[in-house]
């Protein structure tokens, strides 16, 4: 049976966001356009599709946000999409506005609100926009390429500072259940200690172990990098200094980490993936999530990528750990 041509589709970011989300929303709208399509861009998120904060958008709309962080179109989070009847709601408000087919930018969370829209027949197709890169079916999401280098830099610049006073830094960096961001500053910044969330066994007797140790090599300073998702940077400072008698001060990164102007990387995926989940829309796909894998930009069945489980890689935490001066001969 030959799939009836779309000829609306709408745009929303949803969730925290992301550096690299103008990009996929600069995508979809011009692509979108070139295809012969109206675009409509959803105000915040789920929240604004029930509030039907919904306008149309131009290809001169999207100017000069190519390289600014945040959405555009702003995001949020909506309890009330997560109720059956919110869903049926925001697919009342997809249909009244003629909105076939609706692109959603967001992490896992908001994949599930554009599985429950699919399943009430508005086709949606999702793109992976988060800091955490905490998405199983691929292996790059918006943002994070952009947030780990700001993480980077901030850490390059606390250590200046604790090696110059000898001190002992914890450093918190974003990632609630994700350790990705802390792993990949673990290695970048060549921190003497990285905690994750997916590993951490709360063994603080070691830390404490490994700053004596690295101090009567004549180490100056010692870097922990601790995710967010173990949190509690201030307390464990203090009982870290109390422990080692080494002054020991906790910085947490916090938000600063999701802002600023995307990276290469970030505009450039970014652009693939909002152009290609257009072309997805256009070729009467619904319910998929693109991905990158392997090189390459691929789509997946949402409710497979959904079921799909991620896990920081083994060998990467066995190399930053082994890279680490705790642990080299
Ligand atoms: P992320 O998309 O970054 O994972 P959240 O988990 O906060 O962020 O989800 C963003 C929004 O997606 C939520 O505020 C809610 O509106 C919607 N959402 C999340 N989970 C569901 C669900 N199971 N069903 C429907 N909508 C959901
Ligand atoms: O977007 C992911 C993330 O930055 C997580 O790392 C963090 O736990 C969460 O969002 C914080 O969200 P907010 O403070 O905006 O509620």
């Amino acid at each position: 049976m030959a799939t009836k041509a779309i000829k609306t589709i709408g745009v929303l970011t949803s969730g925290g966001d992301a550096p690299g989300m103008n990009a996929a929303i600069r995508a979809v709208v011009r692509r979108g356009l070139s295809s012969g399509l109206n675009v409509k861009g959803i105000y915040k998120g789920y929240n604004g599709l029930l509030n039907e904060e919904i306008v149309d958008m131009t290809a001169r709309d999207v100017s000069d946000t190519i390289e600014r962080g945040g959405t555009v179109l702003y995001t949020a989070r909506c309890a009330e999409f997560r109720t059956p009847e919110g869903q049926q709601r925001g697919a009342e408000v997809c249909r009244k506005h003629g909105i076939e087919g609706l692109v959603v930018i967001g992490g896992d969370g908001s994949f599930a609100g554009a599985q429950k829209l699919a399943n009430l027949g508005i086709n949606t197709i999702g793109i992976p926009g988060t800091i955490d890169l905490d998405i199983a079916c691929t292996e790059y999401t918006i943002g994070f390429d952009t947030a780990v280098n700001t993480a980077m830099e901030a850490i390059d610049k606390v250590r200046d500072t604790s090696t110059s006073h000898e001190r002992c830094s914890i450093i918190e960096v974003m990632g609630r259940n994700a350790g990705y961001i802390a792993l990949w500053c673990g290695i970048a910044n060549g921190a003497e200690d990285v905690l994750l969330p997916e590993r951490y066994d709360y063994d603080e007797q070691k830390i404490i172990n490994n700053i004596i140790e690295n101090r009567k090599k004549g180490k100056k300073h010692h870097i922990i990098i601790n995710a967010e998702g173990i949190g509690h940077s201030e307390a464990m400072a203090k009982r870290i200094e109390a422990a080692t008698g080494i002054e020991t001060r906790a910085t947490i990164l916090g938000h600063m980490q999701r802002g600023g102007s995307p990276t290469c990387k970030d505009r450039v995926y970014a652009s693939i993936m909002g152009a290609k989940a257009v072309d997805l829309l256009v070729a009467g796909k619904s319910k998929r999530v693109v991905g990158y894998k392997h090189g390459d930009f691929v789509d997946f069945d949402i409710d497979e990528a959904l079921a799909m489980q991620k896990d920081v890689p083994d060998y990467q935490v066995e190399v930053c750990a082994s890279l680490s001066h705790n642990y080299s001969k």
